[in-house]
């Protein structure tokens, strides 16, 4: 029997818990699994969400929160291997007779290229589909929040972050829009079986970017391109696992996306929540503390 609930599977992540938030907001019943419930317990955006202990890299723990499920959320968790987990999620929503699958996926998700993550999102795409559940595919440009993961360190003690985009230009996303866009299409009708391509307001190379977060943080703060190896082994040195430091490589310098695929704007998260999306300017002057000179 449907109990209206939703399972959000990645509801401690960056669009997870705005995602939960939103859905609390609009009264729905909202179940998050997560690695360590006490934690979340803690976090202001899941008061009123009922929080289960899973491991969504281990999807064999999940079993519990999939019972009594109408809907779920999936932020398909990054570990190696995540493209099985992603597929054993998907069978088990099918199998608890899950009526509609919101997933995350990413921009330009494509079977044919060399990045990991674009081409294990399209296949989740497709396996969804396969299931005949009721699907949307979110495909969300890269997060403004990934200058907080991967380069607040260089920025607070450099003044400067790397990569190897080159010159290309990315219409990034606050997170913060996506999980709003999910909790709409979690509780509204008319949003199954379609595929959002949601983008920020503007297309900004990362010198762009450079210059917005000098502007919010009042000094000079440099982008500073290499070489997709230089890069891959640049981030290994600090602790990215060897899979993902290669896997950055090759998302951001050795495929369409340094060609500029990821530029382009939708008008989605306007036409959906009724408001532009927020800027990244805006973004930078909210964070600036936390890029602060160390
Ligand atoms: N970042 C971007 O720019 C971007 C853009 C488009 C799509 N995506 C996709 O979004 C998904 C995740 O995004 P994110 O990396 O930014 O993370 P995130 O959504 O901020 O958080 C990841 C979530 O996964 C859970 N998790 C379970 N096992 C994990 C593990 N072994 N390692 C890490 N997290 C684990 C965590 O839950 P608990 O800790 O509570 O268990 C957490 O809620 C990926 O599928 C990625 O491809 C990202």
């Amino acid at each position: 029997m449907s109990t209206g609930r939703i399972l959000v599977i990645g509801g401690t992540g960056a669009t997870g818990a705005e995602a939960v938030r939103h859905l609390l907001a609009r009264g729905a019943q909202v179940r998050v699994v997560t690695r360590d419930p006490s934690a979340a317990a803690d976090n202001p955006a899941l008061q009123g969400a009922e929080l289960v202990a899973g491991d969504s890299s281990q999807p064999e723990t999940l079993k519990e929160a999939f019972e009594d499920v109408e809907k779920v959320y999936l932020v398909p968790p990054t570990h190696p291997g995540w493209d099985e987990t992603q597929s054993a999620i998907i069978d088990m929503a099918a199998a608890a007779g899950v009526r509609h699958l919101v997933k995350l996926s990413v921009f330009e998700a494509d079977p044919d290229e060399p990045s990991l993550i674009l081409r294990f999102h399209h296949r989740g795409e497709q396996e969804i589909e396969r299931h005949g559940m009721a699907f949307t595919h979110i495909r969300a440009n890269s997060f403004f929040q990934n200058v907080l993961l991967l380069d607040a360190p260089a920025v607070q003690a450099q003044s400067c972050f790397y990569s190897c985009v080159g010159d290309a230009k990315f219409a990034k996303i606050d997170a913060r829009d996506i999980g709003e866009v999910v909790a709409k299409v979690l509780t509204e009708p008319g949003h199954e079986n379609r595929t959002y391509e949601l983008t920020g307001p503007a297309a900004l190379s990362y010198d762009d970017i450079a210059a917005e977060l000098s502007r919010a943080c009042g000094r000079e703060i440099r982008y500073v391109d290499m070489p997709p190896e230089d890069y891959a082994a640049l981030l290994t040195s600090v602790g990215v696992p060897q899979w993902l430091a290669e896997e950055f490589a090759t998302l951001y310098g050795r495929g369409k996306q340094r060609a500029g695929a990821s530029a382009r704007t939708t008008s989605t998260v306007e036409d959906l929540l009724g408001r532009p999306p927020r800027s990244f300017a805006d973004w930078a002057r909210e964070h600036a503390d936390l890029l602060r000179a160390v």
